[in-house]
């Protein structure tokens, strides 16, 4: 059925674990994602960014959701991942999205705040729940101190900023990055920081760039011809940490694209003469399937599908 993002949130928090945000583009990720959750009997999260809408189609996508989660036995909140604008939020509020991400990280706080109030004031009276962004994702292992700090998010700012927005939830930065390539040495996370974050604010927590690049994805696409040289995640005890300190969201988008491509290039391979697309797209969404199975597990949503 489909849900509310507020009250996934909301309960994963109250209960300690956390909610996964899976990206899809098209009906292959689609059917991985719900397939995953009804076998997780775990509640779901379908996340569709605006690069997502301009491949897909905003309301192909959208219908193509809502038309699975209508028979879907566990819940499913239909997500806008990091929204560029209002137009945005707006178009998706009109497709029947039950909750927006506006993502004002990159501009300066005030600003921020303002773009994010006015998202929560389109949302709010449509029972749709908002997650704003503070703070920046990006590699922190060549940064200063001083540009370090203004990356992460800062306890005391995010506390105003929930206050000033009246968001949903909050993505924080906390030594996360998009995509493969994380970390260069040691991955590092900022848990004392996390910490802090969560003592002053109330709204559950979101944790962005939280792919483990696992290795077997790695090496499979490899074998096959992909160059992934010094590709690194985020280590599974990390985000079990981070769950137990307060997030309630964890986003995952490069695992499942790792997962899906790397078992197509498998097929390709391995089965020169198939030129199916079924036959060849099948198997890398069961790929994927599994991947979206193994983080319900890892944080914790599985077999809280029911309410
Ligand atoms: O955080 C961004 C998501 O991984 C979506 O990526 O903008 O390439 O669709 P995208
Ligand atoms: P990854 O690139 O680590 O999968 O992060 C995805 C994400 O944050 C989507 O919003
Ligand atoms: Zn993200």
């Amino acid at each position: 059925m489909l849900v509310a993002g507020g009250e996934l949130l909301l309960r994963a928090r109250r209960e300690g674990y956390a909610v996964g945000a899976f990206n899809i583009q098209n009906l292959e990720g689609l059917w991985a994602v719900t397939g995953a959750a009804v076998e997780e009997r775990s509640p779901v999260i379908v996340a569709v960014s605006p690069g997502a809408i301009r491949y897909g189609g905003l309301r192909l996508l959208a219908t193509a959701v809502r038309t699975v989660a209508e028979d879907l036995p566990v819940p499913l909140a239909l997500h806008l991942d990091h929204g560029e604008d209002l137009e945005t939020v707006s178009r998706c509020l009109e497709a029947g999205f039950t909750s927006v991400m506006i993502d004002g990280s990159h501009l300066p706080f005030r600003e921020n705040v303002d773009l994010t109030r006015k998202a929560v004031e389109l949302a709010h009276p449509r029972g749709v729940s908002v997650e704003g962004e503070l703070g920046r994702l990006a590699g922190m292992e060549e940064k200063s101190v001083e540009e370090r700090e203004a990356l992460l998010t800062d306890p005391a700012q995010a506390e105003e900023f929930v206050r000033l927005t009246g968001v949903d939830s909050l993505a924080v930065s906390i030594g996360t990055s998009h995509g493969a390539y994380k970390f260069r040495g040691e991955p590092r996370l900022d848990f004392e920081r996390l910490k802090l974050i969560r003592e002053r604010v109330e709204v559950p927590l979101v944790l962005h760039g939280a792919s483990s690049v696992p290795p077997w994805a790695v090496e499979k696409a490899s074998r096959y011809g992909a160059q992934l040289q010094g590709a690194k995640g985020i280590p599974e005890e990390h985000l079990r940490r981070a769950i137990s300190l307060g997030i309630a969201k964890v986003n995952i988008d490069t695992d499942l694209r790792l997962a899906f491509t790397a078992t197509v290039r498998e097929v390709l391979a391995t089965s020169p003469g198939e030129f199916d697309p079924r036959k060849i797209l099948g198997p890398a969404r069961e790929a994927m399937k599994e991947v979206v199975r193994e983080k319900m597990r890892l944080f914790g949503s599985s077999g809280r599908a029911a309410g």
